[in-house]
């Protein structure tokens, strides 16, 4: 038995960079999916044990149980739930990031790395409009990104308040994502639910008619969250009067764009945002539309005196750390991290952020081509207006069993992901388009099989 893991097997490292250099040129099947788990469990039973199966044994494993039984999501034809796109440049970089082993919590362990990733934070935070001392944390998606704001939210709030409120509550519409429901009651704080308009976007005036109905509830938000890209329909609240709102009554405004906040890198769609620069926070996930491989989430405050208040750990073994300095730690709920945010910031640093624009862009055309072909359809029929880039549309007639019987007929030959959703009770289609690689007529040729 060896006492030490090292040297290092050259050619084992060699085998498992080949590998991942294959997987990125190629892609991978992204309509393989969920095995029984007994199955699975069967066929890796051998894999740990006490003398080791050895480096080759294990990346047969890999190869042949793992993988297959798991969906590449960056394929240009999954359109279900939100996909990724990752660029060559940052999956590889991804690599890198974990060889250099850094520890990306405090400055001291990672100031070249943190460095670069404020880089990154400082792009869109420039992009929202946010002031020059904003700043952040990457954390590892929307969840956390969004847990961690609305704690900050909350304390802001208690610090500013002389007395405390009999509960505390968050304000939002029914169409935000289930991690904001998540976050209440891991916060254990109430939600103020506000009414959206027809197709679910919350508004300033909705948010003062809530407000006026529930004032108990009202007394204790202590924030409001708006979508930008709610997941499922794809929506935009109407960001102006909902700022308006907040700032009268001093209420902290968070922003989930963890899906649609990524196209404000477009010109055209942030000109369309008014009202995001006068956010206090907001999420964007680099794994969904910035081309990031998972997992990843941008999470910006207007003033990180706040958030780091909120967040910062202080322990024995801590007292070290330099506090003047930019600790990511500070401003989220974690402590030891990987540097996430450099896979974002070695692909723009690549590519440059008129390409981002513009892959952005191209989601955004297919988008309205492949709506124009459902609208020019006889069998289809589109439920709504795309906001950004998801389209919701229903095939009349038939039953819930053969939507979903076509969903997954079409995923076992390979064809296209294209999952159903349920809106206003109704069992419909729904696809979201963040890959610059999908053809319109691709697409449109797949929803021809609906006939
Ligand atoms: C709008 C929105 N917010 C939050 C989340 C949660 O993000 P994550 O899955 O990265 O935790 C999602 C995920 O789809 C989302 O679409």
């Amino acid at each position: 038995m060896t006492e030490h893991f090292f040297p290092a097997d050259e050619l084992l490292l060699y085998s498992v960079i080949d590998w991942s250099y294959d997987r990125i040129l190629a892609g991978g099947n992204p309509m393989t999916g969920a095995r029984p788990a007994s199955d699975l469990e069967a066929e890796l039973a051998n894999a740990i044990s006490p003398e080791g199966i050895g480096g080759r044994a294990a990346l047969e494993h890999w190869a042949d149980t793992i993988i297959p039984a798991t969906r590449a999501m960056g394929d240009p034809m999954n359109l279900a739930y939100i996909p990724a796109a990752p660029t060559a440049a940052a999956l590889t970089f991804d690599l890198a990031v974990s060889s250099a082993q850094i520890m990306g919590g405090h400055w001291e362990t990672g100031a070249g790395a943190i460095a670069a990733e404020n880089q990154t934070l400082r792009w869109l935070a420039e992009l929202a409009g946010f002031p020059a001392e904003a700043g952040g944390a990457f954390v590892s998606g929307g969840t956390v990104g969004n847990l961690s704001a609305l704690v900050a939210a909350r304390h802001a709030a208690a610090q500013k308040r002389d007395t405390r409120p009999a509960r505390w509550a968050i304000a939002a519409s029914r169409a935000v994502h289930s991690s904001i429901d998540n976050a209440a009651r891991i916060m254990d704080v109430d939600v103020l639910w506000v009414d959206g308009d027809a197709e679910g976007r919350m508004s300033g005036e909705a948010l003062e008619a809530a407000f006026a109905a529930h004032p108990g509830l009202a007394d204790g938000v202590f924030a409001v969250v708006a979508n930008v890209g709610a997941t499922n329909a794809g929506i935009v609240d109407h960001l102006d009067s909902v700022a308006d709102f907040c700032g009268r009554n001093d209420v902290w405004l968070h922003i989930d764009g963890a899906y649609g906040l990524a196209a404000m890198a477009s010109a055209r769609v942030r000109a369309q945002l008014t009202g995001l620069e006068r956010a206090d926070s907001f999420v964007v996930d680099p794994h969904k539309w910035l081309f990031a491989p998972y997992d990843c989430c941008a999470l910006v405050y207007r003033d990180p005196v706040q958030s780091a208040s909120a967040h910062s750990q202080h322990a024995g073994y801590l007292e070290q750390v330099d506090r003047e300095a930019w600790n990511p730690s500070d401003h989220a709920i974690h402590l030891s991290r990987r540097v996430r945010g450099l896979p974002l910031w070695f692909s723009l640093a690549t590519y440059g952020t008129d390409h981002y624009a513009g892959a952005i862009e191209k989601a955004l055309s297919t988008t309205r081509e492949v709506v124009e072909g459902i609208r020019a359809s006889d069998h289809l029929e589109l439920v709504m207006e795309p906001d950004l880039s998801v389209v919701l549309f229903r095939r009349p007639g038939g039953s819930e069993e053969q939507k979903t019987e076509w969903s997954e007929a079409t995923a076992d030959q390979g064809i296209a992901l294209i999952v159903p959703t349920r809106w206003h009770d109704e069992l419909m289609f729904r696809m979201c388009f963040v890959n610059p690689r999908t053809r319109s007529d691709r697409v449109l040729l797949v929803l021809d099989t609906m006939a």
